[in-house]
């Protein structure tokens, strides 16, 4: 494996301590995908793949403990041949444990895969693409391992956090992200419009598609908090006074908007971006 950048290290880190944390936040919050209510965005992405029982090769890019994997494999689709790359040791061990045997799980860098050339039908990804460096090698490597007209379609961040809470929540992380003097970035900026991803998509792809991924929960303000401490790289970052403090405040913006259960209406716009290899 090649050495990895600072922002890679911090994220191995990350889920060297927290496992499994994208899938407890998002693998039973219903996503709304062209209309359809999907059970989760895990399971609006496998609803792209063919529901026959042909022979199908789909790597899971970012793959992490494996939530993905699990759903298509209990699909039981005859022939379906599955492999997870993620360099995380500590989500592959989850997913080794909980995944059948016959999944190949690989621990290397989507920047530079062992897959054979031209091998493999479908790359998936969920929430794993926006956080890569280098992209333009990661799509060199997503055309490389697909066969020609192969499918790639992911699922990344998109609207990003619903109002009230986004304006609540980022009015007050911003100020102490800037105090405690944090920096690292780790998303790449052309992943946040359909241009950039187009931008870096088309030299290897074409018939590009995006589509609304929406996410809708009603939660407690402490539900909320405790799913952003989980999940959150930027509040990951801050000392452990910046969490405190980030908690209290964030915890009386959010309260003053809850209903009368003393919840109040959570959730996230991701996007779906699919295309095909040249
Ligand atoms: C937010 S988690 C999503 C995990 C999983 N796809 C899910 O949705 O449950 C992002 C994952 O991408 C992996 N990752 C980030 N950059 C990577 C890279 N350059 N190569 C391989 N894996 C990477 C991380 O290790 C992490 O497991």
């Amino acid at each position: 494996m090649n050495a990895h950048t600072e922002a890679e290290n911090y994220l191995l880190d990350f889920h060297r301590r927290i496992v499994s944390s994208t899938s407890i936040a998002f693998g039973a919050v219903p996503a709304s995908l062209n209309g359809v209510v999907h059970a989760s965005s895990y399971h609006a992405l496998a609803s792209m793949l063919p529901l026959d029982d042909n022979a199908l090769s789909v790597v899971d890019i970012g793959c992490g403990d494996g939530h993905l994997l699990g759903l298509l494999a209990a699909q039981k689709h005859r022939g379906l041949r599955l492999i997870g790359v993620d360099m995380s040791d500590g989500e592959l061990d989850v997913a080794r444990a909980v995944l059948p045997a016959d999944i190949a799980l690989l621990r290397e860098r989507a920047q530079d895969l062992s897959i054979a050339t031209g091998s493999i039908d479908v790359v998936l990804s969920h929430m794993a693409l926006m956080l890569m460096g280098d992209l333009e090698q990661v799509f060199s490597e997503i055309r490389r391992i697909l066969r020609p007209s192969g499918l790639v379609a992911f699922i990344v961040g998109g609207k990003g956090l619903l109002e009230p809470v986004r304006h609540l929540y980022l009015n007050e992380l911003r100020p102490i992200l800037r105090e405690e003097n944090i920096s690292l970035c780790l998303h790449n900026e052309r992943t946040t419009s359909e241009e950039g991803w187009r931008t870096l998509l088309s030299p290897s792809f074409t018939d590009c598609r995006f589509a609304d991924v929406d996410l809708r929960i009603d939660a407690t303000p402490t539900e909320i908090w405790d799913s952003f401490l989980s999940t959150t790289y930027d509040v990951d970052l801050l000392s452990s006074e910046g969490q405190e403090k980030l908690r209290k405040r964030t915890m009386a913006a959010l309260a003053s908007h809850c209903d009368s259960n003393g919840k109040l209406r959570y959730g996230c716009g991701l996007r779906l971006v699919a295309a095909r290899a040249r």
